[in-house]
């Protein structure tokens, strides 16, 4: 990707639910001086809450529905070439994007994942360290590759976890410091391109 040049970044947020992390993006990135401009918000699920972000914000929202992966990217891939879009923040989105898709696109797609990476990859993060009785556990933004949640770790935020917590509640509690941890990450890594 280009250097930063005074420049915003063409910027694409990818979802499938709720979208608090979107939300949060947004708010963050409405700013005169903000390194970002949210263009396009994605999804593969039409009734995703998030979607309701893009309305309020007036921001163009793109769904499709990944039945067929294949014939999904290659609209996907054509809707952000159209747009100009030079970054991907997949937040909250629960679909892999395939090999292909990552290597056409050929710029940097970041994710947010709810545990501190390698910990706890794919799904069910807060089921499975609550199980094993945990003490820490946290998000980590990271670069997007072609293996599941694997690629560079950019920045992670741990917390502790109490003895009294369940799912819902660490759930939330991570929610909360993923809204301050996304954005923080995406500078850390556009200055340091
Ligand atoms: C977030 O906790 C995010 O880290 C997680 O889904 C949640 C989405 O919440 N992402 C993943 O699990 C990706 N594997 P949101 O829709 O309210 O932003």
């Amino acid at each position: 990707m280009e250097k930063l040049n005074g420049k915003k970044i063409n910027t694409a947020v990818f979802i499938s639910g709720r979208g608090s992390n979107l939300r949060s993006l947004i708010e963050h990135y409405k700013k005169k001086n903000s390194l970002l401009s949210i263009k396009l918000i994605v999804s593969n699920n039409r009734k995703a809450k998030g979607l309701i972000y893009a309305k309020r914000s007036k921001i163009i929202k793109y769904v499709t529905n990944f039945k067929n992966k294949n014939v999904s990217e290659k609209k996907l891939l054509k809707k952000l070439f159209n747009h100009k879009i030079n970054l991907i923040c997949l937040a909250g989105f629960m679909k892999i994007l395939s090999e292909n898709f990552i290597k056409k696109f050929k710029k940097p797609i970041l994710n947010i994942h709810p545990s501190l990476l390698p910990k706890y990859k794919g799904l069910n993060t807060h089921k499975k360290v609550i199980k094993n009785k945990e003490k820490f556990s946290g998000s980590t933004v990271h670069l997007v590759s072609t293996k599941l949640d694997s690629g560079k770790i950019i920045l992670q935020k741990k917390i502790k976890i109490s003895k009294y917590e369940n799912e819902k509640t660490l759930e939330k509690k991570i929610l909360k410091i993923e809204h301050e941890l996304y954005p923080k990450a995406i500078k850390k890594f556009l200055i340091n391109l």
